[in-house]
């Protein structure tokens, strides 16, 4: 990463240094600008210059000071006019699904069905992307994301059930430590259900130790969250593929408001009645169970398939020596395990 601190510059100077250092940056590398205040007209003039080949990230936004981190991405190699006319015509399907009135929605989603089996996950994950460059908020994208993730559950790209790869290997560790998370959301539904029924904290006792046990667990995963974000992301954003990650990311910071809320309920059950308290718990539960299993379904089905066509194989060691660096939560792979007692 290199540095570049503004406030003691001039305009003009301000400009040429920004712009030098931005030539020396590889693929992949991140310039960092300190600024006394907001450096919006330089975004501008990235966008004109550099069209998508960058991905802007406030760090701090004022009010005395604005610190950008701005990452050179791996320009893509241009479309064939058959290769844009597919994704326009990918995009189109998606908008359709997009707008589509209640009543129509059966018959678009029909038709798209047919065409999400055959697409590639990574060519889905563009046309999403261009649509947000287009100006589709990602609030409307993670509806329309969950209209075409019901589609996809109905019929899913072969292409994802494929993958098959070693246990070591990064997708592998996500995708089993997604079968224990899925285990103990299972575990959590069902805990409602008992903790509805049992109608007192005295009849509840065990119940609540679970609740206690469970919100342990899930506070825990946020180490599966870090390691998707700090390992994952970053190479799939140097391959241009920023948005979806973008949207991933909001997913975790809204689960892990949720997790904390769910771990101070636990805690602090005797405080409020057995009815308030079960009218806290429960939607904080539904909102768990319902979303971070669709997360995960949209993990394994699409992220993670794109991902493993995105990254170049070379690269994968690299995101699993940073997975073992982050840590593992509540499983960890077993060539790890091993490794570290060899060397203890
Ligand atoms: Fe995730
Ligand atoms: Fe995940």
């Amino acid at each position: 990463m290199k540095e570049l601190n503004l406030k003691p510059l001039g305009m003009e100077e301000r400009h040429n240094k920004i712009f030098a250092a931005w030539k020396e940056l590889g693929e992949g590398d991140v310039l960092r600008i300190i600024n006394d205040h907001d450096p919006k007209p330089l975004r501008y003039m990235f966008q004109a210059e550099f069209n998508d080949a960058f991905a802007w990230e406030y760090k701090q936004q004022g009010p005395a000071q604005w610190i950008v981190e701005i990452k050179k991405l791996k320009r893509e190699a241009p479309l064939t006019p058959e290769q844009k006319a597919k994704r326009e015509e990918l995009k189109q399907i998606l908008k359709k699904l997009h707008e589509a009135r209640p009543e129509e929605l059966d018959k678009v989603k029909k038709g798209a069905e047919r065409y999400f089996r055959e697409v590639a996950p990574k060519e889905l994950a563009m046309a999403e992307q261009e649509l947000i460059q287009e100006g589709t908020t990602r609030t409307e994208m993670k509806r329309l994301c969950d209209v075409h993730l019901e589609v996809m559950k109905s019929g899913l790209g072969a292409k994802a059930r494929r993958l098959r790869l070693p246990a070591s290997h990064p997708i592998s560790i996500c995708k089993d430590e997604h079968k224990i998370i899925k285990r103990n959301l299972r575990r959590l539904k069902a805990l409602l259900g008992k903790l509805k029924s049992a109608g007192s904290f005295e009849k509840a006792k065990k119940q609540i130790d679970t609740l206690k046990e469970l919100s342990h667990f899930f506070l825990e995963t946020e180490k599966h969250h870090e390691r998707e974000e700090k390992a994952l992301f970053p190479r799939l954003e140097a391959h241009g593929v920023v948005e979806p990650p973008q949207i991933f990311k909001e997913d975790h910071v809204e689960f892990m408001a949720k997790k904390k809320v769910l771990s101070e309920i636990a805690m602090a059950q005797g405080k409020k009645s057995f009815k308030e308290f079960l009218d806290t718990v429960g939607p904080v539960i539904e909102f768990l169970t319902q979303n971070l299993k669709d997360h995960i379904y949209k993990e394994d089905n699409i992220l993670y398939p794109m991902a493993y066509e995105t990254l170049e194989k070379s690269e994968w060691a690299g995101v699993r020596k940073k997975f073992d660096a982050i840590g593992y939560c509540c499983f960890a792979p077993a060539d790890f395990v091993k490794e570290k007692k060899r060397r203890h």
